[in-house]
């Protein structure tokens, strides 16, 4: 009872809150390309050292990019629609935002910006034009990036490309239209978990570009700390991919197990004129001819089984003795109608006599039968005109050319990122495109090997110091405690996430959702004036709202524990957004 009217007062301060959070809710129109520029979290009590720029000056016609001022000159976000493949007409824009901020999570060096994808669910698309094309010919290429999962990665991608250099190449038309050279970095989806290696190969005969994918390309790094990806493709035909500076993959272009397709095409395919000739025959095996009637002695009635020839009655069955009795203890019952049921007949039970014995008839039993042999079919031989199985002549492929040096890519004129991703908040930082690793290096040691120290420490601070402080109260106990502002806490949440993502929010707070649900029932039932109606309402609703604040000792503990813990983790996030 008690439980039921609390559930009242929730539902009725919920439906205080809801007045105001539908305001609230219609904020969420999203237009703007770029987000605002947030404000960085609150510092704990590790010094940050303040960020500076790269110092030393990179090599003429290399591209560095660390989101220092005047960004905004050099990347531009795509207005491109992206079609739907397959003939569907609807068509996509590029709206999902970008933003050029400091990291939230696990921060490293004070002040320091980088790029970062906003939206979850949508697609993103933005460039920056190189001031001169990019030309590897028979020259080192070196691209390396910094990227930091702050939601992590549980499906999309983080990978960036080389766009190629050509006349139609325009920022605000950026989209996966437009031709690249080079696709690489983290993508994480399901099972897929890797760092793209694609080249965009054209061949010289057909025009045609084919993506040639690195084989068993190595996984990426899902942590939230700034992870640094560096790919190298040398004139020599060799490719390296290193993380955090450590090599991860390397091996050579021209070795046809590591890319698929191999880079230069097979130099003969089957001939696609070639028929199968009438007179084939790919009948592996024919009936012996000589075997064509069935033996005289094969008896195909024979039984599987047959009872034990060998086997003898114990001394002590007794087939005087029935096996199961009618049970004695069993009583007609006393709505039996003889008439209508027909004769009672008690059911039957074991014999207690046989309890150390057999009792009723003896049959031996059953054994394998040695004259069984099934059903006679006619065996097979191997068929003497039997010429294999029939496959097309190769011929040599019009198609192929030689390609000695996969490593020459055509001139590229841009970088750009082109993502779909379910985690927002993936941020990009210290872009490199040049011809010197040794540059690279460099660039590594001072930019993510000086702030990656202080992320560590930031994430080993963030770590529980000692044992679990008290467990976290349960929804109940926070409810008893203050139940309108419990309420308004609880449907405050609910709409900052319905905002974002509404089926998200009615996983993560069915009670809340339901209660909300009731709430609605609640004015339609006031509205029509009919009281029975609302009691109805509002205890149906309270049925399928598991960790609702009913009575906890109700519940499962495993529920009561999941749906505490994620309170106290929203109590984190609450704090974390009060303070922004
Ligand atoms: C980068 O740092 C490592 C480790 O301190 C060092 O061995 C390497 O020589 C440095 N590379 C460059 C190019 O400075
Ligand atoms: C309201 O509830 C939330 C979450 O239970 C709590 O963090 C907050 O301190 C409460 N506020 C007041 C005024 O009690």
């Amino acid at each position: 009872m008690r439980g039921i009217t609390a559930y009242s007062l929730y539902v009725l301060a919920l439906s205080l809150a809801v007045q105001q959070s539908a305001v609230v809710a219609q904020e969420l129109e999203i237009e703007e390309t770029f987000a605002e520029d947030e404000p960085a979290a609150p510092q704990a009590a590790i010094a940050h050292p303040v960020f500076e720029p790269y110092a030393e000056k990179v090599s003429p016609g290399a591209f560095f990019e660390q989101f220092t001022d005047g960004w905004r000159e050099r990347w531009k976000a795509s207005n491109a629609k992206k079609e739907t493949p397959a003939g569907g007409d609807e068509e996509f824009s590029y709206i999902g935002r970008w933003s050029v901020e400091e990291p939230k999570v696990y921060r490293g060096l004070s002040g320091d910006k980088g790029l970062v994808v906003k939206d979850k669910a949508a697609h993103h698309a933005i460039s920056a034009k190189f001031a001169e094309p990019i030309d590897n010919t028979d020259n080192t290429l070196v691209v390396q990036y910094e990227v930091k999962l702050q939601n992590g990665l549980d499906c999309g991608g983080a990978y960036l490309k080389l766009l190629t250099d050509e006349a139609n190449l325009h920022e605000e038309e950026f989209s996966d239209k437009t031709s690249y050279q080079i696709m690489f970095g983290p993508d994480r989806c399901g099972s897929t978990n890797k760092v793209h290696f694609i080249v965009r190969r054209k061949s010289p005969i057909t025009g045609e570009y084919e993506e040639k994918h690195l084989i068993g390309a190595p996984h990426m790094i899902t942590d939230k700390l700034t992870n640094l990806y560096t790919l190298i493709v040398k004139p020599d035909q060799t490719y390296e991919i290193r993380i955090n500076g450590d090599i991860k993959k390397y091996g050579s272009l021209i070795d046809s197990q590591d890319f698929d397709p191999a880079f230069e095409p097979p130099t003969t395919i089957p001939d696609p004129d070639d028929v199968k000739p009438e007179d084939w025959v790919d009948l592996e095996t024919i009936p012996d001819p000589d075997q064509a009637v069935k033996p005289e002695d094969w008896d195909e009635d024979a039984p599987l089984l047959i009872p034990d020839p060998d086997a003898v009655k114990p001394d002590d069955w007794d087939e005087s003795i029935e096996e199961y009795i009618p049970d004695p203890e069993a009583e007609k019952p006393d709505d039996w109608d003889d008439e209508e049921d027909g004769e009672w007949i008690a059911p039957v039970v074991p014999n207690p006599e046989c309890e150390d014995h057999g009792c009723g008839p003896w049959e031996a039993p059953l054994v394998d039968n040695p004259e069984y042999k099934g059903k006679w079919v006619q065996p097979k031989i191997p068929n003497p005109e039997y010429k294999g199985p029939w496959a097309p002549r190769d011929i040599p492929n019009p198609d192929y050319y030689e390609d000695k040096t996969p490593s020459n890519l055509e001139p590229i004129g841009a970088i750009g990122f082109e993502l779909w991703t379910m985690s927002n908040e993936i941020l990009f930082d210290n872009i490199y495109v040049g011809h010197s690793i040794e540059e690279a290096e460099k660039i590594g040691n001072a930019t993510y090997s000086e702030k990656v120290i202080y992320e560590i420490k930031e994430e080993e601070s963030s770590r529980p110091k000692v044992a679990e402080p008290d467990a976290p109260k349960s929804m109940w106990e926070l409810f008893k405690a203050d139940p309108i502002n419990y309420s308004l806490y609880q449907s405050e949440l609910f709409f900052t996430f319905f905002k974002r993502d509404p089926v998200f929010a009615v996983k993560q707070y069915p009670e809340t959702a339901a209660a909300l649900g009731a709430v609605f029932v609640t004015i339609l039932a006031l509205v029509f004036g009919s009281i029975l109606s609302l009691v109805g309402a509002s205890k149906k609703a309270s049925a399928p709202a598991t960790p609702a604040p009913t009575p906890a000792a109700a519940k499962p503990a495993e529920e009561v524990e999941g749906s505490s813990s994620s309170a106290a983790g929203e109590t984190e996030a609450k704090k974390r957004s009060a303070k922004n």
